[in-house]
Parts: structure tokens; C-alpha cells; sequence
């Protein structure tokens, strides 16, 4: 059975992964509901913790804020401790870890607060899949941080493509360009896994490479325009052009895809990382009647419109949504939508990868496994960079 939480209650919400997003995710949290007290953190590194948890000690929400000694869990085993604190657990771990976390959060039936992506390779897809299913069963709230499905003004603007402003889609091509992301460095007393983990971003088997990891948010805002239908296929480029240092472990930094429907229809997606370069975020659907510009929630053609006002804040309407779904007892299960932008996200840099056309059934059933021999600090996985026509497809 689901914690179940009645009107007043005190609603204990942990946080796994105590960095830029936890934090954050933490205090929409604490923002949506004032019942909501943060109880539990969690993180592979101690200094992360503390210096997160200190952050939120200082907001505006710090009297919510009752994380005592014996509920900071640090280590590989950190989840067990959160999850067993909680009713409510938020997942902002590097997302190598995340099937194995929310599978432990759901079958203790907790609420959860899922970021994107939820795997990194075919067998955890395929796990998450599963799980999502169970917390089904179960009737516990799984709300995913693929935040775009929880701004107004984006649910306006394909809810005027639904309604069919543009007439029948014909194309469609979306954009996520951007700059350099952090880099914490390497310390002479890490060892390569703690290395490895603390850069997390450069790192395929653990962050899924950048367009799981960001552009993941475009192909899912394209997923929800075509009413959460899969691609049947894709082809892709993508390499390395900028960020070559091995300081950049093995993810690439551009890829080019274009992933094609049943009816035919096509997606062309590009995203790069590139420092000192012109950023883009944007995405288009081209109909028969006219063009909707997703991002800028605007359509022009016979039957122009543009959403006019507050676009409504897409972080905290995800938690104030969330809270209110286990207040009334009614469960909101995202899982159907944030498995199948993972899916279509992997599917891209599969092909990219090894310079195959795959399809979608293909890139499920994946047998490629990303995840450490062993979870200890010590050695890590070698992080060799693919080469199309030469890297497998496994
Ligand atoms: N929805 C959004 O707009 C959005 C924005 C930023 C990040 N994110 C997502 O949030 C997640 C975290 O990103 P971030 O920017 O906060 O990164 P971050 O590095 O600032 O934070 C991640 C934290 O997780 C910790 N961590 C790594 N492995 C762990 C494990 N096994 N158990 C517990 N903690 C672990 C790290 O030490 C770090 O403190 C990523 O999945 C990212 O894609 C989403």
C-alpha cells in the first residue's frame, strides 16, 4: 500500500543526489506544500551533502528543514537509508543509478520525484519500464522531472496542435545547443571511480552522454507533439569536435539524428556543447495549415496565436502537482512518457554511435550493460570513445 498521508499530516520527503537539481527539487518541494518537511538526504560524497544541505538550511523553507546527523547518508548505500526515511523521495542522482533507486523506492511504496533521464543503456530502460508499472499496482504518484509537460504555457501551445492549429503534421525539428557544463577537477586522493562519479556529465555510463542527459528535454517535448507515439527508427552522426581532452572521459560533444514515424513523418534533431558558440533551445512542428513554435509557445500560419502572459514556473508546478496527487489520494503516474524519451534519447546515441539505422524495438532490447563491475571506490570502466562504423551495436 502507498504511505498514505491524510489532510494536515507532516509529509517527509528525502533527497538522493544533493546537487544543483536535488537542491533545487528540494525546495519546490518545501515550496508546494507547508506540510512538507525534508527529512533524509543522500549523496555518494559527503562534502556534497553538507555544502547542498547547508544551502537549504539557509532558504527561506530552512525551519522545513530537519535533516538531523542520523539521516545524512553518504556512500553507495545512501538510498537505503533515504528511502527508509521517507514518504516521498526525490531522484537527483547521477542517472547510472537511477533504476536501481526508484525500483527500492517503489517496492517500499514511496511517492517519488523521478529526474530525466531514468537509464542509460537497454537493460535499464527495460528495468524502469517495469517499475513504472508497479508503482502502478501499487498507486503510488511517479512524476517525472521532464518539467516542459508542467509549464502552462507549453501545454497551451500543443494543446492548440492537438485542437489542430497547424492541420496535419508533416516535419518536425528541434534544437538544444548550448555552452561548456561544469568540471569539477580530479584530486590526487580520488580514485578513478570517485573521479569518474564526481564528473559524472562526461562519462556514457553514467550520464547516458548529453543528449540523454539535456537534449533529452527536446525529443520529449516532439514525443509529447506526436501524442507520446515512438519513432519506428533512426540514423545519426555525432562526434567529438570540441571537448577532445580526456579531462571529457567518452561522451560526445554534438549529435545529428533524424528519427522517422510510421506515417512517415520526421524528426530532425541536432544538440552540441560546444564552448563560446551561439546557444539555440528551440523546437518547430510543420503542418499543413501552419508552423508551431513549441518553445516560444507561438503558432503563424491561417490560424495565427501565441500564448500571452505568465508562462507558469514548470519546477514548481511539477511538485505542487505532486503533493496534491498524494494529499487527494488520487496517484499521477508520468512513467508512460519519461521511459519513451529516455528510449527515443538512447535510440540517437546508439546510432550516432555506430553509424547504424536502428529501430526503436531494436535499441529496447539492447543488451549493452553500462553499470560498474562492482559499486566500490577503486577502478572505474574505461571510457572508451565510439567510433561509427567501428563501435558495435550490442
Ligand atoms: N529537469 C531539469 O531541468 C534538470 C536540470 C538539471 C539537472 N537535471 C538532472 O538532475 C540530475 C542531477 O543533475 P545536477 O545538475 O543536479 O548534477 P549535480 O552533479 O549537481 O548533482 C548530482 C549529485 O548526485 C550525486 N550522486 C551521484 N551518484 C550518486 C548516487 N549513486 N547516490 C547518491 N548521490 C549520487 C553527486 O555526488 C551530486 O552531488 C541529472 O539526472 C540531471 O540530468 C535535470
Amino acid at each position: 500500500m502507498p504511505v498514505h498521508v491524510a489532510g494536515s499530516d507532516v509529509i517527509r520527503v528525502g533527497l538522493i543526489g544533493v546537487g544543483g537539481r536535488g537542491t533545487g527539487a528540494a525546495a519546490n518541494a518545501l515550496a508546494a506544500d507547508k506540510g512538507v518537511e525534508l527529512v533524509a538526504v543522500g549523496d555518494l560524497f559527503a562534502d556534497r551533502l553538507e555544502s547542498g544541505l547547508s544551502a537549504l538550511q539557509q532558504s527561506e523553507h530552512k525551519d522545513r528543514v530537519k535533516v538531523d546527523a542520523d539521516h545524512r547518508f553518504v556512500g553507495w548505500d545512501n538510498y537505503e537509508g533515504v528511502i527508509a526515511s521517507s514518504d516521498v523521495v526525490l531522484l537527483a542522482e547521477a542517472p547510472q543509478f537511477r533504476p536501481q533507486h526508484l525500483r527500492a523506492a517503489i517496492e517500499a511504496g514511496k511517492h517519488v520525484f523521478c529526474e530525466k533521464p531514468v537509464a542509460v543503456d537497454g537493460p535499464g530502460l527495460r528495468a524502469i519500464q517495469a517499475t513504472c508499472k508497479l508503482a502502478e499496482q501499487k498507486k503510488v504518484s511517479l512524476v517525472s522531472g521532464l518539467c516542459y509537460r508542467y509549464q502552462k504555457a507549453k501545454r497551451a501551445v500543443i494543446q492548440q496542435v492537438y485542437d489542430g492549429a497547424i492541420g496535419d503534421i508533416k516535419a518536425l525539428q528541434c534544437t538544444y545547443n548550448t555552452g561548456a557544463l561544469w568540471h569539477r577537477g580530479r584530486q590526487p586522493q580520488w580514485t578513478e571511480m570517485e573521479y569518474q562519479c564526481r564528473n559524472w556529465l562526461y562519462f556514457t555510463w553514467l550520464s547516458g552522454d548529453h543528449i540523454a542527459e539535456q537534449s533529452i528535454h527536446s525529443l520529449d517535448k516532439i514525443l509529447w507533439v506526436m501524442k507520446d507515439e515512438m519513432p519506428v527508427k533512426v540514423t545519426a552522426s555525432g562526434g567529438r569536435s570540441v571537448r577532445v581532452e580526456p579531462e571529457f572521459g567518452n561522451v560526445y560533444d554534438h549529435f545529428n539524428t533524424v528519427y522517422e514515424w510510421a506515417n512517415g513523418v520526421r524528426l530532425f534533431h541536432s544538440c552540441r556543447q560546444w564552448h563560446n558558440t551561439d546557444g539555440d533551445v528551440s523546437d518547430f512542428v510543420y503542418g499543413t495549415k501552419g508552423v508551431a513554435a513549441i518553445q516560444t509557445h507561438a503558432i503563424t500560419g491561417e490560424m495565427p496565436w501565441r500564448h500571452r502572459g505568465d508562462p507558469g514556473d514548470m519546477y514548481q508546478f511539477e511538485h505542487d502537482e505532486l503533493f496534491r496527487s498524494i494529499r487527494e489520494g488520487k496517484p499521477i503516474n508520468n512513467g508512460d512518457y519519461m521511459c519513451k524519451a529516455t528510449w527515443m534519447a538512447l535510440m540517437g546515441r546508439l546510432a550516432a554511435y555506430t553509424g547504424k539505422t536502428l529501430t526503436a524495438d531494436q535499441v529496447l532490447d539492447s543488451k549493452e550493460d553500462l553499470s560498474p563491475k562492482a559499486c566500490e571506490f577503486g577502478p572505474a570502466p574505461e571510457p572508451v570513445i565510439a567510433v561509427p562504423g567501428k563501435t558495435p551495436f550490442v
